[in-house]
């Protein structure tokens, strides 16, 4: 039997995570470590939050001591660390933040789990989710594969790529049996809306503007979230110690073709006149340092593990605009800051 920490488990990928080692692992223990900031949501959690093998750790992974404590208590044998501070633009305005929980929160993570393990190193695993955004930003041509050389330009990406170093360093030097995985941009169902594809639903629903910035021309890859968790799985499991996988979801979109989907769609479900939400567009002043272009080649973990993309984007971004239609009370407490309370309110014995 397992006993799996799991960090960031009540965000956004992270909860997608938890659900489905809850449900597909019965005999594992899951352990959901997560400080619940602002991206922290336990009613993500609530269909499998009375499961016997899931608990709750409200914990903070900037804390060495405490960290040192639950890993001398649960003796976890497995780890798989989604906790991080997540969005670009909060990282241009307090990159301390980034680096306190993305660099030095992972390095207590590492120094934690050598201690628990060293004297028995073997069927242990300590796998670190990051994101392609190390690598760079790509021009019209190209994709990024394991051995793109790093290049962050945002304090998000920088302190990402920080931590993949040293997690790697951890691997080289003390052994530790380490998985890393590179993923693109995520998108689904219990996305916080500060992030495009969420805000865009979100304030094409209350029919307020739509900021895209710049000229709209920037490129990312999105990936079905699930198919992401399933990936997860996939390389916990099966993927080769010290090793890096990229993720991606071979689905690339201009910002603005991308956003004209999305008013589309809603204009359809909403029974709105076609073309009525494209009205909401508007042009914003650019982020500083505006990455161009992200594309993976996820041609290692598809020979390698089998593992590929599920969901084609037209049904995905239908699917995910209907779950913010069909959840308005989960996008209403997030936006009114209401479902701060629900660990107050549910986990009160845990005080
Ligand atoms: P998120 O912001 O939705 O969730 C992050 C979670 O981490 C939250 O529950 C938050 O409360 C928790 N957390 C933050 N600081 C913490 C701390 N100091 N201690 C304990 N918990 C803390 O993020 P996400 O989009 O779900 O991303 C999860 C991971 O996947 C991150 O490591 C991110 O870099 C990576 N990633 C994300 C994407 C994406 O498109 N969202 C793509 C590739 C990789
Ligand atoms: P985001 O969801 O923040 O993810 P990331 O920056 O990690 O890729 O942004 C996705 C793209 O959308 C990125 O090119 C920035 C752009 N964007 C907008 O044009 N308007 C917005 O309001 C947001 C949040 C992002």
């Amino acid at each position: 039997m397992r006993k799996l920490l799991i960090t960031g488990g009540a965000g956004f990928i992270g909860s997608h995570v938890v659900r489905l080692f809850v449900n597909k692992y019965p005999d594992y223990q899951i352990y959901n470590l997560d400080k619940l900031t602002y991206a922290g949501n336990l009613e993500n959690l609530t269909d499998i939050e009375t499961r016997p093998n899931y608990h709750f750790l409200k914990a903070d992974i900037t804390d060495a001591a405490v960290i040192d404590e639950l890993f001398a208590r649960y003796e976890f044998d497995g780890v798989i660390h989604l906790a991080a501070e997540s969005h670009v633009d909060r990282s241009i305005k307090d990159p301390l933040a980034f680096i306190q929980t993305n660099i030095i929160g992972t390095v207590n993570l590492l120094n934690a789990a050598r201690n628990t393990w060293k004297d028995n190193m073997g069927e242990q695993r300590f796998y670190h989710i990051s994101t392609d955004e190390v690598y760079g930003s790509l021009g019209e041509e190209g994709y990024f594969t394991e051995e793109t050389p790093y290049d962050p330009r945002s304090p998000y990406s920088a302190s990402k790529a920080s931590s993949d170093h040293m997690v790697r360093a951890y691997f080289h030097t003390y052994d530790l049996p380490v998985l890393i995985s590179n993923c693109s941009n995520n998108y689904g169902p219990n996305h916080f809306p500060e992030k495009l594809i969420p805000l865009v639903i979100h304030n094409i629903r209350n029919n307020k503007p739509i900021p895209v910035y710049g000229d709209g021309k920037y490129t990312r890859d999105w990936l079905w979230v699930m198919d992401h968790a399933t990936a997860i799985d996939t390389i916990f499991h099966r993927g080769r110690i010290g090793e890096t996988y990229n993720i991606g979801g071979n689905n690339e979109w201009k910002n603005i073709d991308l956003v004209q989907n999305l008013c589309d769609i809603m204009d359809e479900l909403l029974g709105r006149e076609k073309g009525a939400s494209r009205k909401l567009i508007t042009f914003v002043k650019d982020r500083p340092g505006h990455d161009k272009r992200y594309a993976i080649d996820a041609t290692k973990i598809k020979t390698e593990l089998g593992w590929q993309p599920t969901l084609a984007s037209i049904e995905g971004f239908r699917r995910t605009a209907q779950w913010y239609l069909d959840n308005e009370s989960w996008l209403e407490k997030v936006t009114s800051g209401a479902y701060q309370n629900y660990y107050s309110e549910h986990y009160s014995h845990y005080k």
